[in-house]
C-alpha cells in the first residue's frame, strides 16, 4: 500500500511540475513583447505636401478635453468637419464649445451613454486618450467583450459601431508594460479583431518640435491595410525660454516657502521641479498646485524701478539650498521684460514671439551686468504658457479658471506631435 502511496505522489508531484512549465510557456507564447512600427528613414514629414488639400476629413473625438486633434486641423488650415466630440467635464465642454465649431446634438458628456451607431459610416478619424484606468485584463484571453467595464472598452465600441478609416488611440507609456505587457496585448488584439490594420510607437514630443519631454503611445489602426511608417524624429529649434510670456502676473510668483521647496536640493535631484530648464518636464495635470513641474527664475536687476506689487516675491538667492545653481542660471535666462516688473508686450503670438524673444534674449545677455545675482524671484509656468508648450497656439481661447486649464492643458495631446502623424499619413487621402 505505501509503495502505491509513493508512487501516486511522485506521478501527481511530475504532473504538478509539467503543468507549470506548460503554464509558463503558453504565458511567453501568448504574451511575447509586441513590436513597435518603426520610423521612415529617408522622409521628412515637414516637407510632406497634402495630396487632398480640397478635401474634408470628417471627424470625431472621445475624451475630446481641449482638442488638440481639432487644434492641429486648425494649424494645418484642413478643411474638417467634426461629426461628434464629448468629455465628461463641464470645464472641458466650456473650452471646446467657445474654440470648435459643434452642434449640441453633436456633443456627448459620458461615453459610456453615447450610442455613436448613428455615425456609422460618417467619420473619416476617430481620437481619443482614454484616462490611463488600472485596466486589468489578467486571467485568460481576452477578447473585445471581456474588456467590459472600462473607458478602453468604450473607445473600441465606438470604433466598432462607426468604423472610421482611421483611428489614433493615445496613452501613456507605461500602458506597454502595464501588467507585463498584457494589457497591451489585449487591447491591440481588441483592436485588430475589429478589422484593423494596428501600428503603434512611443513618441516623445521634445522629438517633434515641443520642448517638452512627454513620451506617449501612439497607436494608429487603419481599415485598409498600409506600410504606415512613424515620422522620424526632428532637432529641436526652440527652448522652453522661447514659450514664455512677456507679461507676468504677480499671482504666478511664490512666496518664500514655495520658493523654499522648488529650490531644494531633494526636489531637483528627484526632477520634481526644474528652475529655468530648457526641455519642459513632462506637463501634469495638478503640477501647479503641488509646486511640481517648471519654474522660472527672474533675477532682479539693479536698474529695476520698484513696484510694490512684487516686492513680496523677492528672496535672497543667498538664502536658498540651491544657491550655485540659481546664480549660474541668472546668466543664461534673463527673461525679456524682466527689468520693467514683467510689464513689456502685450499678448503675442508664438510665430511672431519666438524670433523677438530670440533676439531680445540676447540682448539681455548683453547686459547680465546690470543684475544683481543674490536678488530675484520664482514662478510658475501660467496657463498660457502651459498651452503653448502642449503646441496651442495663442487663438486657443482661455474661457476658465487657471485651475481648470492647467489640468485641460496637462491632460492633452501635443498638437506638433499630431501635426507629424497627421502629415506622415496623409490625412487628406481619407477625406471626402
Ligand atoms: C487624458 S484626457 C484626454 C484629453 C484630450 N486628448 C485633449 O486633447 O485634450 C482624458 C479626458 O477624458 C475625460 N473623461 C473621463 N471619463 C470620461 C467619460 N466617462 N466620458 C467622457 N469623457 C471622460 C476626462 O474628463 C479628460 O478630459
Amino acid at each position: 500500500m505505501a509503495t502505491v502511496d509513493k508512487d501516486i505522489n511522485e506521478v501527481s508531484k511530475k504532473i504538478t511540475k509539467v503543468k507549470r512549465i506548460v503554464k509558463k510557456r503558453v504565458e511567453e507564447l501568448e504574451y511575447k513583447d509586441l513590436e513597435e512600427t518603426s520610423v521612415t528613414e529617408d522622409v521628412y514629414w515637414k516637407d510632406l505636401e497634402f495630396s487632398h488639400p480640397e478635401k474634408t476629413v470628417r471627424l470625431g473625438t472621445l475624451f475630446s478635453g481641449i482638442g488638440a486633434i481639432e487644434h492641429a486641423f486648425q494649424r494645418l488650415g484642413l478643411k474638417h468637419n467634426i461629426v461628434f466630440a464629448g468629455d465628461i467635464e463641464p470645464n472641458c465642454k466650456k473650452s471646446y464649445f467657445a474654440n470648435y465649431d459643434i452642434k449640441e446634438e453633436d456633443w456627448f458628456d459620458d461615453i459610456r451613454d453615447f450610442d455613436a451607431r448613428k455615425y456609422k459610416g460618417q467619420v473619416d478619424l476617430i481620437v481619443g486618450g482614454a484616462p490611463c484606468q488600472a485596466f486589468s485584463m489578467v486571467g485568460h484571453r481576452l477578447g473585445f467583450e471581456d474588456a467590459r467595464g472600462t473607458l478602453f472598452f468604450e473607445f473600441a465600441r465606438v470604433v466598432k459601431e462607426t468604423k472610421p478609416k482611421v483611428f489614433l488611440f493615445e496613452n501613456v507609456r507605461g500602458l506597454l508594460n502595464h501588467d507585463k505587457g498584457r494589457t497591451w496585448h489585449v487591447m491591440h488584439d481588441i483592436f485588430e479583431e475589429l478589422g484593423y490594420d494596428v501600428k503603434f510607437r512611443v513618441l516623445n514630443s521634445r522629438d517633434y518640435g515641443i520642448p517638452q519631454h512627454r513620451e506617449r503611445v501612439y497607436c494608429l489602426g487603419f481599415k485598409k491595410k498600409t506600410n504606415f511608417l512613424y515620422p522620424a524624429p526632428i532637432e529641436l529649434e526652440y527652448k522652453m525660454y522661447d514659450f514664455l510670456e512677456d507679461y507676468i502676473d504677480s499671482k504666478y510668483f511664490l512666496k518664500e516657502k514655495g520658493v523654499k521647496f522648488v529650490t531644494s536640493h531633494k526636489n531637483r535631484e528627484k526632477s520634481y521641479t526644474q528652475i529655468n530648464g530648457d526641455i519642459q518636464l513632462c506637463q501634469k495635470r495638478n503640477q501647479q498646485f503641488n509646486w511640481h513641474g517648471d519654474f522660472v527664475y527672474h533675477p532682479q536687476a539693479l536698474d529695476e524701478i520698484p513696484d510694490e506689487k512684487f516686492d513680496e516675491f523677492i528672496f535672497d538667492v543667498r538664502e536658498v539650498e540651491e544657491k550655485y545653481y540659481l546664480s549660474e542660471k541668472v546668466a543664461k535666462y534673463v527673461l525679456a521684460g524682466g527689468t520693467k516688473n514683467f510689464k513689456t508686450s502685450t499678448e503675442t503670438d508664438l510665430d511672431v514671439a519666438r524670433p523677438l524673444l530670440q533676439s531680445m534674449h540676447k540682448m539681455h545677455r548683453a547686459g547680465v551686468d546690470n543684475y544683481v545675482t543674490h536678488k530675484g524671484r520664482i514662478r510658475k509656468l501660467t496657463p498660457r504658457e502651459c498651452l503653448r508648450l502642449m503646441g496651442f497656439k495663442d487663438s486657443f481661447k482661455i474661457v476658465v479658471s487657471d485651475t481648470a486649464m492647467y489640468q485641460q492643458a496637462g491632460n492633452s495631446i501635443v498638437v506638433d506631435v499630431l501635426i507629424a502623424l497627421l502629415k506622415q499619413m496623409d490625412i487628406t487621402k481619407y477625406g471626402v
